[in-house]
């Protein structure tokens, strides 16, 4: 059976950081407040210019250059994100045309903060049906939706992302194992942009209203996000027999780090099995879990063939896990 296998990973984000103390200059909030009920202490926030397939492609070039792949050998570039450079076209035509990835297909594909597991299923749909080389990103730039006078959004998000390389393998020792994906259209009212989209076009008075920016009933989602990552987790590891300490790492989507505890509570993760980097870069949407696996791959806390698992829970709603193999990575 051929499987999709992630033989690399690289990630970026901008250089600029905004600590806590930089946004209590900014709105009425405290250091104190944003890291007891967040676990955030600092985000990284894009230059003057500088959106999503430009933090994609600084990502991308890494991966190619460390994984040695050529951008013509790219079947297929797959942009998760929120924040495209523009509605059209799309990120994922971008970045092709800036890396020079001419034999390559690709498309954008918006599932909020779990958008990088939609991508990596689709992507790894594709390795299935005969793609050799398939690029999924995880990207935002929240810093060009978030508004900067809302105390209750502003302090949660930062911009980056990154990007894995999916290639076939047969071996059973790596690659995909099991995915539970799903969406509820129900919460669209407890997260959502206002204006801007077909339902409500720009105008002067949208822009007025700040209709282009984040909303979020954050206690309600709160109250989703706790239950459903922390159902999706465990559920996913008892569907395949499995137990907390069969896993390698658990790479939970960073928005809130006491949902991240009560999703690895419920898992049974001891803490050194989790990944959290909320404190370094806030909620990166899309971002966040190509971040997180980039991390735990560079500094060697997992190694090919170690169990991973992503959970993650977002707009929409949407929400999911992916129980996967790393490796076999390559070295360029
Ligand atoms: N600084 C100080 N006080 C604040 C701030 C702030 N930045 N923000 C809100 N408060 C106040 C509120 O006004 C409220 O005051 P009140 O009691 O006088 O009304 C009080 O603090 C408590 O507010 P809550 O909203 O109850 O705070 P809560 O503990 O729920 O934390 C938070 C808010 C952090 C937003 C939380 O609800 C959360 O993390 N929600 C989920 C976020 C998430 O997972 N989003 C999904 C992914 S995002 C995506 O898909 C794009």
């Amino acid at each position: 059976m051929i499987r999709a296998a992630i033989t690399g990973v690289a990630s970026y984000v901008p250089k600029r950081v905004i600590t806590n103390f930089d946004l209590e200059k900014m709105v009425d909030t405290n250091d104190e407040w944003i890291v007891s009920r967040t676990g955030i202490k600092e985000r990284r926030v894009a230059a003057e210019g500088e959106a999503s397939s430009d933090m994609s492609v600084s990502a991308v070039t890494k991966l190619l250059a460390e994984t040695g792949t050529k951008a013509e050998e790219i079947d297929a570039i797959i942009v998760a994100t929120v924040t495209p450079d523009m509605l059209f076209p799309s990120t994922a035509a971008l970045i092709q045309e800036k890396i020079g990835a001419v034999n390559a297909w690709g498309y954008d594909l918006s599932g909020a903060c779990s958008g990088f597991l939609f991508a990596l299923k689709s992507g790894s749909s594709l390795i299935q049906t005969g793609s050799k080389k398939v690029i999924v990103v995880g990207v935002d730039t929240m810093s060009s939706i978030l508004d900067y006078t809302d105390r209750n959004t502003c302090i949660l998000f930062g911009d980056g992302g990154g990007a894995v390389l999916l290639e076939p393998t047969e071996d059973e020792n790596f690659g995909m194992i099991d995915d539970i994906l799903r969406i509820d259209g129900s919460g669209a009212d407890a997260l959502h942009m206002k204006a801007g989209g077909s339902r409500k076009p720009a105008t002067h008075a949208t822009v007025d209203a700040r209709e282009h920016y984040i909303y979020q009933d954050g206690r309600s989602v709160f109250k989703r996000a706790s239950n459903d990552m922390a159902n999706v987790s465990a559920e996913i590891l008892e569907k395949n027999n499995l137990k907390a300490e069969d896993v390698g790492i658990f790479i939970p989507h960073q928005a809130n780090k006491r949902i991240i505890d009560v999703a690895a509570r419920k898992a049974g993760f001891k803490d050194e099995q989790v990944l959290l980097n909320i404190d370094k870069y806030g909620n990166t949407t899309a971002g966040t879990l190509p971040l997180g696996l980039d991390e735990v791959v560079r500094n060697g806390r997992i190694k090919d063939g170690d169990l991973v698992l992503f959970a993650a829970f977002g707009a929409g709603y949407t929400w999911g896990s992916i129980l996967l193999r790393y490796g076999p990575s390559k070295k360029g």
